[in-house]
Parts: C-alpha cells; structure tokens; sequence
C-alpha cells in the first residue's frame, strides 16, 4: 500500500519524507488555502521534495479551461499528477490529459458509480472521500470495498486512493480492503506508529538495559 500525505504544509512534508515513508502528496484548493503560498509555487516546493506523484487541482469546470490549466500545473514538474473533479468535463479532461502520458487522479468521488466512469476514462488514481462520506452518517469504507470488487471484476489499472482519511482505524480498514493508496493527514499519518505498549515495552527495556552497564559497539 503506498503513503500519501494530504497536506500543502512543506515543514510537514519535509520531516515525513525524511523518514523514508511518503510514496507521494496530494492537495486541493482549501489545502492551498492553508498553506497560505500560490499553487505554482507550493507545488514546485513539493516536486523538489517527494519524487512520486504529487496532485495539484484544476480550478476550472468547463473542459477546455481545465485542459489549460492542466498544462499549467503539468509544467511545474514531471511528477505533477493533476486533479480533476469527477464531472463529465473532468472525465473528458482526465481522458485527454492521460493519452498526453501525464498522471490524472479523479477526485470527489462519492459513488462506486463514479469510479467506474474515471476507470473508464483512464484514470490512473480515483478519490473516493471516505471521511466526507461518513459525516452523513453513511459508511465511506463500504465504498472503497465496492470501488475494489468493480476495478477486480474488470482489472481495472486505475488505482484505488482511499481520500478523506480522518482516523487511523480509516486507514487499517482501506488497508484490510485492499486499496491501493492512502492519503492521509500529517497527524494521522504520525499517529500510526503510536502504541502504548511499545513506549511501556521500551521503557521497561531501556530500564533493564542500564541496569547490565554495558554499551553496544
Ligand atoms: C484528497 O485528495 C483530498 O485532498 C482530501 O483527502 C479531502 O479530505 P477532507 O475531507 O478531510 O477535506
């Protein structure tokens, strides 16, 4: 499964790339917003930094504005993947902007409907909004379980990228489903690792470890 981060923020981004984890970023305009920089510049940031796909939105509805601003964004670096929304003119943009060789991650998915329209058009990564979906009190997971039974039936390549991830239990469950990617919240991201009995498990180690004196090498 990769690890994408869903964020604009670089210090962020910077410090989990440091790790060795991050498979790619996704962003959108509200998290252009908070980032408080202009998309071209942000964008560019964040090619320097992460090496796999990195989402930059189109802004525009209408199909052919889109597929200027797809040429924008593509020019800021070879691993721009752009974002279209899931609208028939996204659908159409997503078509053309792929047969170009470039990465198109439908996004605002919410329908498994939805996401056999962007596999159809290409797509090489569809958003299902998990979070989104759950705060209308329905169960976003059931989504992506469907999403991964239609791109199975048909071997689909588009990729499954589980989008609006809120918690760490999200990302255990699209992992048990079997999607593909994860974009997930910096926090969220770092909270993965955190167990308490680990920090019980290693205090208890290191407390036993001073008691022998010894050092390692
Ligand atoms: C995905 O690409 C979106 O940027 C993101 O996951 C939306 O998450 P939200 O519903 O928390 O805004």
């Amino acid at each position: 499964m990769k690890f994408f981060v869903d964020t604009a923020d670089i210090k962020e981004i910077k410090e989990l790339n440091d790790l060795g984890l991050l498979d790619g970023v996704t962003t959108n305009p509200s998290l252009i917003l908070k980032s408080g920089g202009k998309i071209a510049e942000v964008t560019k940031q964040i090619c320097d930094i992460v090496e796999g796909p990195v989402s930059a939105e189109v802004t525009a509805t209408e199909y052919s504005e889109m597929m200027k601003e797809a040429k924008v964004l593509a020019k800021i670096a070879d691993n721009v993947c752009i974002k279209v929304p899931l609208t028939f003119d996204g659908l159409k943009a997503c078509k053309a902007i792929r047969s170009e060789g470039r990465m198109v991650n439908v996004t605002l998915c919410f329908s498994a409907n939805q996401a056999l329209l962007a596999a159809k058009a290409g797509a090489s990564f569809i958003s299902p909004f998990i979070g989104r979906i759950d705060d209308i009190g329905i169960d976003g997971m059931e989504l992506i379980s469907e999403i991964r039974t239609i791109y199975d039936n048909y071997d689909f390549k588009t990729e499954i990228l589980a989008a609006s991830i809120r918690t760490v239990n999200h990302v255990k469950q699209a992992a048990l489903i079997g999607a593909d990617v994860v974009t997930v919240p910096p926090a969220t991201l770092k909270a993965l690792v955190k167990h308490p009995l680990t920090d019980k498990g290693l205090e208890q180690f290191l407390a036993d470890w001073a008691k022998t004196g010894q050092k390692i090498g």
